[in-house]
């Protein structure tokens, strides 16, 4: 069966303009957090609060928390954070959800992160910690669940076990990364399974997937029927990551509430107003936005 209701967790304004090659407007970046927010997406990830050496395109992560002020804040207002720097200038700028981020293979923990797995865990340690003693709502992203660019397929257990490591830490939340958009529904199902054999509540499992492949919302749905009812997705199909070589955009969140309106799931998202959002962003990129759902209902 299907869940009644979704919980959309928009990571557009995060995952989607990290991997921009140009660096958006800190007042373009608030309008869209704003406008987000208006088609009644309840969480919104608004930016991360990594090393601007890194990733530059975010380094404005403190002003734009300041521009959106009360709309920027709050427990569905999540933010990437990697270390102690990280969670003292979120900290800093007023906010209550964080979102750590780990990987499953060793090539991409040193890529992303510069850390062994072994090594981020550790990074991550006082990060969670200090988040909950501040009383904070702790997420963890978990990337290269299902394939790897360099280490190609990646085993189960491993997920498993990298998975249960970062929920060891005191998380509340695990989304399961599928960083370069290999995975498939068979895989997808099989993970879950295996996620909550080793205790993980699939009530704590969100799914983030990444398109590259054309799979991204077949596996959702069919993450949807193991019981996930939180789901990543990006406005417009916005999304990658610098660091992870060959990964596009996110699941459009277009695509997936078209999909989920026609299943009768209830998310409390307006889509007109969302295709108008994305319409809009990919006009200040100078581009289109990748997802069908999108240029079929923002022509019209
Ligand atoms: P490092 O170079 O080992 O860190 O990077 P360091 O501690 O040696 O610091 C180097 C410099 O950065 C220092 O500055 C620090 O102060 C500064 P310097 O003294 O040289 O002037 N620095 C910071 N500045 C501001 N905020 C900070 C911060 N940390 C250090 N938080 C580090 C280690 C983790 C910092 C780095 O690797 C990093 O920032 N990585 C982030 C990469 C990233 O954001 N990737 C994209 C997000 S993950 C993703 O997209 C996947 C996901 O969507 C799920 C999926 O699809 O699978 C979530
Ligand atoms: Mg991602």
């Amino acid at each position: 069966g299907l869940p009644n209701r979704v919980r959309i967790y928009e990571v557009g304004a995060r995952d989607g303009l990290q991997n921009e090659q140009q660096v958006v407007p800190v007042e373009d970046k608030a309008m869209f957090v704003r406008m987000l927010a208006e088609t009644g997406l309840e969480t919104i990830e608004v930016t991360s609060f990594v090393s601007p050496q890194w990733v530059p395109q975010l380094a404005d992560a403190s002003e734009l928390l300041a521009i959106l002020g009360e709309e920027g804040l709050g427990r569905h207002r999540p933010v990437l954070v990697p270390n102690e720097r990280g969670l003292d200038r979120a900290l800093e700028a007023g906010v209550s959800a964080i979102a750590i981020f780990g990987s499953a293979t060793e090539t991409f923990a040193r890529k992303n992160l510069n850390r062994s797995v072994a090594e981020s865990v550790q990074m991550f340690a006082p990060v969670v910690y200090r988040a909950k003693e501040q009383d904070a709502w702790v997420r963890a992203y978990l990337s290269m669940c299902f394939g790897d660019p360099w280490e190609g397929n990646v085993p189960i257990p491993q997920v498993v076990d990298a998975a249960r490591r970062l929920m060891d830490l005191g998380c509340d939340e695990l989304s399961i990364g599928d960083t370069i958009g290999v995975a498939t529904t068979g895989h997808t199902k099989r993970l879950l399974e295996a996620l909550v054999e080793a205790g993980i509540g699939i009530d704590r499992l969100a799914v983030h997937f990444h398109d590259t492949y054309g799979q991204a919302l077949a596996n959702t749905i069919a993450a949807l029927q193991s019981g996930v009812t939180i789901v990543d997705s990006s406005a417009g199909g916005l999304g990658g990551c610098p660091y992870a070589k060959s990964a596009t955009g996110n699941l459009a969140t277009e695509d997936l509430l078209w999909a989920l309106d026609g299943l009768g799931v209830e998310t409390g998202v307006d889509l007109k107003k969302l295709v108008a959002t994305s319409v809009w962003m990919a006009g200040q990129l100078g581009r289109q936005s990748p997802s069908r759902v999108v240029t079929a209902l923002g022509e019209s």
